[in-house]
């Protein structure tokens, strides 16, 4: 049913040398993978070189953010014509740290989601919780708002477009991550919210992936729950040693 997706997002990290020799690295190793989706997201200056070291490759190539137009005058932004010229075929939108750190609302998220959506992009589309929000008890309020603003004007066929990342704010980066068991429950609630959005065959179709200090150590007992698909990666996406056992979680 439905394939899963374990995806790096590098962040603010690697020069080019750097990335390229990562990329190589996974390249070579998973040649042979074929029942895990992988994509990885280096920095927007890595991304032409990284094309060219995944090339023969079924590693996707993504962005971790874009602009919301495709052209214009918007001093230090990256459109998604630059991001498809460079390969890019999977753009993270709305994550944690563009929300939190840099200020983006879920309007801007939304305009970004319709714009790739628009673009024939997959997109990544990350929701979660601060731990403030948690203690009080809001997380669902948290992430359906979220859902249905980053998703307004997005068409049941279009859905097909679309993977989510649950991210809880609070285990990004900090070694705490959810339990299994928490984040199959926002799984859960992520997967019913869709049904009601859209119609059950599209919620079931729905990939969920957790992010949030997922490791080599914790990967297969996220993986053994119903609801979470794959997993959105960072720290442990940085290192071929931490992030293929991620990868090949399974053997
Ligand atoms: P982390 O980051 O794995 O380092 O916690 C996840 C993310 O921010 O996507």
């Amino acid at each position: 049913m439905r394939q899963p997706y374990i995806a790096g997002n590098w962040k603010m990290y690697k020069t080019v040398p750097e990335a390229v020799s990562l990329a190589g690295a996974l390249a070579s190793a998973l040649a042979s993978e074929r029942g895990t989706k992988v994509m990885i997201a280096p920095p927007f200056t890595a991304l032409h070189a990284v094309r060219d070291a995944l090339k023969g490759s079924r590693i996707l190539l993504g962005a971790q953010n874009a602009c919301a137009e495709l052209e214009g005058a918007h001093t230090g932004e990256i459109s998604l014509r630059m991001l498809r010229d460079a390969g890019v075929t999977v753009v993270i939108l709305g994550h944690s740290e563009r929300r939190h750190v840099y200020g983006e609302s879920d309007t801007l998220v939304n305009r970004k989601v319709r714009c790739a959506v628009a673009e024939k992009f997959e997109v990544i589309l990350c929701v979660g919780e601060t731990l403030e929000e948690r203690q009080s008890g809001v997380t669902e309020k948290v992430v359906e708002t979220q859902m249905r603003a980053g998703l307004a004007a997005i068409t049941e066929p279009e859905l097909a477009q679309v993977t989510i990342a649950y991210e809880p704010v609070w285990a990004i980066g900090t070694g705490k991550n959810a339990t299994p068991q928490d984040a199959n429950a926002v799984h859960a609630f992520i997967r019913g919210l869709a049904g009601s959005m859209y119609n059950a065959a599209a919620a079931r179709a729905l990939t969920i992936l957790y992010g949030g200090s997922v490791k080599p150590e914790n990967i297969r007992d996220l993986m053994a729950m119903e609801n979470v698909d794959g997993a959105l990666v960072g720290g442990a996406s940085l290192k071929a040693e931490t992030f293929l056992p991620v990868v090949k979680y399974d053997r």
